[in-house]
């Protein structure tokens, strides 16, 4: 899989794939995620990217030349999947939209900031709109890096234990059963009996009831249908 990620602020976008698992994805040459400054794409003094919108009010624009300039370029040079723009108003980001994003080949993510881009971006370019949660950012970048993680994480090859991913919290729309290494005990504090047992069959039951009971008492909208 391929990212292009077309940001103000690529510095804000490097750590998270300079480390664990998103950078060992990079090093296996199993995801390329590149970052597009948007101010590389203007002709404008003080590389100006954004200005005032029309009609007044408060609040800064992204400009749509600069945008189409960077993923018109992108765009000369592969097809891509879909073209992502981070969003509050998007859908709202879960692990069923994540599954299906991770079986694409190239990706566009365009980052926004100040009151979002020109209305006619989203027209012209963007098939997808992805919030990850109902608050504001200060920018789509580290919606942007969240999005990337559910996303790559899912990759095969990515994890070193496949089934890890597939036992995660949400995979079934159940919440993750409870964990515990060692010790078995630790001030007073004992690890259910059942884990210690060697009944694999009894352990497997034991986790799916776990899974159930946590799902209902802290997430019932999980299990409305
Ligand atoms: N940009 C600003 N807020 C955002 C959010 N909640 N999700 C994605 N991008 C955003």
């Amino acid at each position: 899989m391929r990212i292009d990620i077309i940001t103000v602020l690529p510095e804000l976008l490097k750590s998270p794939f300079e480390a664990s698992i998103l950078k060992r994805a990079i090093e296996k040459g199993i995801v390329e995620v590149h970052m597009h400054n948007l101010r590389d794409y203007t002709n404008l003094s003080y590389n100006q990217i954004d200005d005032y919108q029309f009609g007044g009010g408060a609040g800064m624009v992204m400009m749509i030349e600069p945008i189409d300039k960077c993923i018109s370029a992108l765009k000369e040079e592969r097809e891509y999947d879909e073209v992502i723009y981070m969003t509050p108003d998007g859908e709202t980001l879960n692990q069923k939209i994540a599954n299906g994003m991770s079986l694409l080949n190239n990706v566009i993510i365009l980052c926004g900031h100040y009151k979002g881009v020109d209305q006619r971006v989203r027209d012209m370019f963007v098939t997808r709109e992805i919030s990850i949660g109902d608050y504001v950012l200060s920018g789509g970048e580290l919606g942007a890096a969240v999005l990337c993680d559910t996303i790559i994480r899912l990759i095969p090859g990515v994890l070193n234990n496949e089934t890890s991913a597939l036992t995660d919290s949400f995979q079934d729309d159940l919440l993750a059963p409870p964990v515990y290494t060692r010790p078995a005990e630790y001030k007073g504090m004992k690890v259910p009996e059942i884990l210690l047992s060697g009944n694999f069959p009894k352990i497997e039951k034991w986790r799916e009831d776990q899974a159930y009971d946590r799902t209902k008492k802290l997430r019932p909208d999980l299990l409305k249908d």
